[in-house]
C-alpha cells in the first residue's frame, strides 16, 4: 500500500535494534482516517472470503482489528495477554514468546467467542518473527475455527516470520513489507 509506505517514510523513525517507531499513527496516537484507509485496503484484499470474525491481540492490534471488522461488518475478538477477572469460563490459551520483550505471555480468549462456526481473519499491526500470529492461529485452531488468512499493517520482512507462515500455507497480506532498515540508511520496502 503506497500510502502506508509514504506515511512510514514521512512519520516513522528507525530506532536502534531494528525497531520502527510509528507512534504518530499506529502505536500510540491513532490516525483514525488513515487507519480506516488501511482497513479498507485490507477488506478489499479479503473481499469474497466469508469471514465471520476478526481476531487480534491487545493492545496495538485492536485499532486496526476494529477498523477492519467494521468494514467487514463482523465482530472483532481480541486476545488478552493476561488473565483478568472479566475473562472466565472455558478458555482458549496459547503461549507466545515475544522476541522484542524477551518474555512469554499467554494469549487468552473465552471459548464462547471462537467456535467451529467461525472463519477468522487474523489482524495485527506488526509482524516480525510471527510468534503473535502463530499464537492467534493456535487460538483459532483450539476453538475449531477456520482461518481465512492474516492482515498485517507493517511486516518486518527481514525477520522472516511472514515468509515462514506463507510457506506453511497461511495467506498473509501485509500492507507494507520492510526488507531493510537502519537509523543511518532509513527504510527499504519490498517491491
Ligand atoms: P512477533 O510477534 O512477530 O514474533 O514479534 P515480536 O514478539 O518481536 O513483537 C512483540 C511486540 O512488538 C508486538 O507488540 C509487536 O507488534 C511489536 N513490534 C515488533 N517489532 C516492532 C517494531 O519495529 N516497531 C513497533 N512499533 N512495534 C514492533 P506488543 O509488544 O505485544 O505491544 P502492544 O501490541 O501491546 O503494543
Amino acid at each position: 500500500m503506497k500510502a502506508l509506505e509514504e506515511k512510514i517514510l514521512r512519520e516513522g523513525e528507525v530506532l536502534p535494534g531494528h525497531v520502527l517507531k510509528v507512534g504518530s499513527f499506529l502505536n500510540q496516537q491513532i490516525d483514525v482516517p488513515f487507519m480506516n484507509e488501511m482497513a479498507s485496503e485490507g477488506a478489499r484484499l479479503f473481499a469474497g472470503v466469508p469471514v465471520t470474525k476478526v481476531l487480534t491481540v491487545e493492545a496495538s492490534g485492536i485499532a486496526l482489528g476494529y477498523a477492519v471488522a467494521s468494514r467487514l461488518n463482523v465482530p472483532m475478538v481480541f486476545a488478552k495477554k493476561s488473565k483478568t477477572a472479566n475473562v472466565s469460563g472455558d478458555l482458549l490459551q496459547a503461549k507466545v514468546f515475544s522476541y522484542t520483550h524477551n518474555t512469554f505471555y499467554t494469549a487468552t480468549v473465552s471459548a464462547e467467542y471462537l467456535t467451529g462456526r467461525d472463519t477468522v481473519l487474523l489482524v495485527d499491526d506488526f509482524l516480525a518473527n510471527g510468534e503473535a500470529l502463530k499464537g492467534l492461529a493456535e487460538l483459532a485452531r483450539q476453538g475449531g475455527a477456520k482461518i481465512a488468512g492474516a492482515l498485517i499493517a507493517v511486516e518486518k520482512g527481514f525477520q522472516k516470520g511472514g515468509d515462514a507462515l506463507r510457506k506453511a500455507g497461511l495467506r498473509v497480506e501485509s500492507l507494507a513489507i520492510i526488507d531493510e532498515m537502519s537509523p543511518e540508511g532509513g527504510v527499504r520496502f519490498r517491491s
